[in-house]
């Protein structure tokens, strides 16, 4: 077991500690301790390789991915970590969000990139704010790395917030074309982060979005010279209403699929699955901060939501050609046995993903592909 691995374990077993804090505590140790453990995480590289078998690879969007499960964005913003999750088994690595603007991300109170584990209700929240070192350089690194045969590399940007619409685009546009030169195999547009300004469209498909959307399918995919999936990320939030009609805008538009999704801030809706020995905790950082939450209560929203856009997608006659992609509550095999039973073949973890490795450390994905076949 290394150092990352052993530290894990232990806080993992701690973690309902965090709750019985007071919270402003909470926040300040958690999120000092968060940006301190991915440093470390990012370079512990496992010795042992897993690599899963043939069976639970999937090919989608003319990629294969060994396995129907990786690591959500947000995690690894600097594009670090490849290593790291290929050789676990990660199905594919996702790198960012980044934005055309280096952005040092939110502080408050003098906590920067405030979050929070709300253990016992295995969910987290964070309002991190976009923090990334911008599309240049984070494509320059992506570049460099060596391939692992099922595990694509994809990027997640998202235009520059606060910015006049007209230049956000053309830089976003500018920025995803960095990383079709750096030889990503896809890319992940993120339209949903709840802690910048400018993501929390009122309507799935506002103005802005759709001229955003217009834009880069004239300049981004109609320009595509070789094989490069694009695919939009929502928020989990996003109304079951309205959800049809955005896939019918993307398939028409060329996109590739679509990530259901992001945190929510639907705070007082999802109280009730938060446990009573997490409340003071959650009370106090969304009122303090807001921010997005992740974890087990997206877990069905973010299934009903993938069903709804299976279906659009069968309406809209685009099949199979146009992905969606499951992320939200999702903590294992039994999830993705649920998202397979409806028709959805990929998925993403972000808050599952660390309780996993708490618990199995390294060989995480190992895991998951034990219980998938059991
Ligand atoms: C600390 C943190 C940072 C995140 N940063 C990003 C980000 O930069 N881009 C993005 O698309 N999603 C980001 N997310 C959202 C996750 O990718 C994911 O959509 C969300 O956590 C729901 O998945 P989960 O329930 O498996 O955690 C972040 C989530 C967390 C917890």
């Amino acid at each position: 077991m290394s150092a990352v691995e052993r530290f894990a374990s232990l806080e993992h077993r701690l973690r309902g500690v965090v709750s019985a804090l007071p919270p402003a505590i909470a926040v300040r140790l958690f999120s000092a301790g968060r940006t301190a453990f991915a440093k470390r995480f990012a370079t512990d590289v496992p010795r042992e390789h897993y690599v899963p078998p043939a069976d639970v690879s999937v090919t989608a969007m003319g990629l294969t991915f060994r396995m129907p499960l990786w690591n959500a964005a947000g995690m690894f913003k600097g594009g670090e970590a490849y290593d790291v999750v290929a050789a676990q088994g990660a199905g594919a690595y996702v790198a960012g969000t980044t934005t055309s603007r280096v952005r040092t991300g939110n502080v408050r109170d003098g906590v920067q990139w405030p979050a929070v584990p709300y253990a016992n209700s295995h969910a987290s929240s964070n309002w991190m704010g976009l923090p990334n070192a911008g599309h240049r350089a984070v494509a320059s690194r992506l570049a460099t790395l060596t391939r692992v045969a099922g595990c694509p590399i994809g990027a997640s940007v998202s235009a520059e917030p606060g910015l006049d619409a007209d230049v956000a685009v053309a830089e976003l546009v500018d920025g995803m074309h960095m990383y079709a030169d750096a030889g990503v195999d896809y890319i992940e547009l993120n339209e949903s982060c709840p802690n910048v300004p400018g993501h929390a469209h009122r309507e799935a498909l506002d103005a802005d979005l759709v001229r955003r959307l217009d834009m880069i399918a004239s300049h981004v995919l109609a320009k595509r010279s070789r094989h490069l999936p694009v695919v939009v990320k929502f928020s989990n939030d996003t109304s079951v209403e309205q959800l049809p009609g955005v896939v019918q805008a993307l398939h028409e538009r060329g996109f590739n699929g679509i990530v259901v999704g992001n945190t929510s801030t639907r705070y007082a809706e999802h109280a009730a699955l938060i446990d009573q020995r997490d409340r003071a905790l959650y009370d106090h950082f969304t009122a303090t901060y807001g921010g997005g939450l992740s974890g087990a209560p997206l877990r069905s929203d973010s299934l009903a939501l993938c069903g709804v856009a299976i279906a659009a997608r069968t309406a809209c006659g685009a099949g199979d050609a146009f992905e969606v992609i499951r992320c939200g509550g999702v903590a294992g095999a039994d999830d993705v046995a649920a998202s397979a039973a409806i028709g959805v073949r990929l998925n993403q973890w972000y808050v599952g993903y660390f309780e996993a490795f708490g618990r199995a450390g390294h060989r995480v994905y190992r895991d998951v592909v034990s219980r998938m076949r059991s």
